[in-house]
Formats: structure tokens, C-alpha cells, sequence
């Protein structure tokens, strides 16, 4: 894994906002795993204002979000869907026809998660997949104890992801209590990992995640087999690192390590 802890969470948004941008300028045709999310919402911010300064198109890009809420449709502003149209397909001018969800109101949740898992190697695998982490150690939406080699499926909510997603309803709404979310083994069949997590509350499922033992019960401890994973952190989330002084030396503050 490389870790790279930036002094602070705008810098480590801002390095992600770099690398899709860098992924996309290398391949316009790109096809990205996406993620939503508070933290992304910042990246994505950057990424629009990014691209609109180099002239980047995101037009042959393809895309494939993590997850989706369960029965909440896509013109709910909670949805995954709504989320992402608001923040980077329409801002970027990306083709609807290229950018996809899982289906939260499909008849069939197997057969949804079929039809994705066949989508996503259709369009030739996933060259990048971003993520972000989930307090208890989610990625996507693999709550603790998800199989190491699960792949695209329902999944029931743990009660704090839907205390953690509160917010984004409105009082009055039920929180959804499952999504469709890639599997773990779905992730990392990608061709390149890059997590970001920012603040100190976030510093537990890090230190799980890099330094202790691979467990279904931090489920991206799974991102330790993937050859290609880069961990950006802020010092808040870098802090229960055993080993933050080391990763520090190889990156000082995020840079590129010194070839000998
Ligand atoms: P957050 O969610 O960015 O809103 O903290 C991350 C996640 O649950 O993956």
C-alpha cells in the first residue's frame, strides 16, 4: 500500500481530485469506479474546477458507483444517483449512457447485481475504483464480516451507516435499511485502488485498515492483497498509525517517494 498523509484534508482531496484527473488526461476513455459520500462531495468539487481550467473532457469516460440505495428512487436527492448527477455527470458534461448505478428499484436484487457485475466487465473492468472509508471499516458498502471474495449483492445497512447517513434525509423520510453495493472481490479486481479518508474519526478503520490483520471485520484490511492501492490521509486520520513516522519518510507530507 502507499500511504500518503497530507498535512491536512484539503490537501489530500485536492492530490485525489489530481489522480482521476491524471488517470482521465492519460486515457479519455477511462472506466472509473466512483464513490459518494461526504468526502467525496469535496473531491468531486475539485475535480469539476480541475477540469474546466485544463479544458479535460470527462465525455468517453465511463463510470460505475460503488452502491445505491435500496427502493430510493433517482430523483430522490438521498439517492446515489441524484448525488452523482448534481456533483460530476452533469458538471462535467459526462454521457448518461456511460454512467452507471446499480439500480435501487430494480424488480430483482440478484438479478440487478448480476446484470451490474456483467456491465462492469463488459466495459472492459475498472482501470480505477475511489473509494471512501466507513467508520466501521466499510468500503462500498461491505459493512463488517462482508466475504473477502463477495462480489456485487444486497446488503443489509449496520445501524451505524444509517446513523452516519441520517443527514442526507429529510426528517420525515425512513433511512434506507439496505443498498447494492460491489462486493469486496468486485473491488479489487480493479486495475488501481485509491482511498481517501480524512479526520480523526476516521483514524480507527485506517489503522485497521493498514496495519491490522486482514479480517472480514474491517473489510478494507481486503485492500492489503491489492497490489495497486494508494491511501490518502490527513494527519487526523493518519494519527493511529504505528507506523506513521516510516510512511512519513517515504512520502514526506504526500510527495513522491525518492527513487534510490
Ligand atoms: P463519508 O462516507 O465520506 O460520508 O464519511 C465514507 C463511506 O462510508 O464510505
Amino acid at each position: 500500500m502507499k500511504v500518503l498523509i497530507f498535512p491536512d484534508a484539503e490537501r489530500a482531496d485536492d492530490h485525489v481530485a489530481g489522480l482521476l484527473c491524471q488517470e482521465v488526461a492519460a486515457k479519455p476513455s477511462a472506466v472509473l469506479g466512483l464513490a459518494t459520500g461526504g468526502t467525496m462531495e469535496r473531491v468531486y468539487a475539485r475535480v469539476v474546477d480541475r477540469a474546466t481550467a485544463q479544458g479535460l473532457s470527462f465525455r468517453d469516460v465511463t463510470s460505475f458507483n460503488l452502491d445505491e440505495y435500496w427502493r430510493v428512487p433517482p430523483h430522490h436527492p438521498a439517492s446515489y444517483a441524484f448525488y452523482m448527477a448534481e456533483r460530476m455527470f452533469r458538471p462535467l458534461d459526462m454521457d448518461p449512457g456511460k454512467c452507471h448505478l446499480p439500480d435501487g428499484l430494480a424488480p430483482d436484487p440478484e438479478d440487478e447485481a448480476e446484470r451490474y457485475e456483467a456491465a462492469i466487465v463488459a466495459a472492459g473492468g475498472l482501470d480505477l475504483q475511489l473509494m471512501g472509508l466507513g467508520l466501521n471499516g466499510h468500503i462500498g458498502f461491505n459493512e463488517p464480516t462482508s466475504s473477502f471474495g463477495s462480489r456485487t449483492r444486497i446488503k443489509t445497512l449496520a445501524e451505524s451507516t444509517r446513523t452516519a447517513n441520517r443527514p442526507y434525509f429529510d426528517t420525515s423520510d425512513a433511512i434506507p435499511g439496505f443498498a447494492i453495493t460491489m462486493g469486496i472481490q468486485t473491488i479489487l479486481e480493479a486495475r488501481q485502488c485509491v482511498l481517501l479518508a480524512t479526520g480523526s474519526a476516521k483514524a480507527r478503520a485506517v489503522a485497521a485498515m493498514v496495519e491490522g490483520p486482514m479480517a472480514a471485520i474491517c473489510p478494507a484490511s481486503a485492500l492489503q492483497m491489492h497490489r495497486c492501492v494508494t491511501v490518502v490521509l490527513d494527519r487526523a486520520a493518519a494519527s493511529e498509525l504505528a507506523l506513521y513516522d516510516y510512511y512519513q519518510s517515504v512520502h514526506p507530507d504526500g510527495a513522491p517517494a525518492r527513487v534510490p
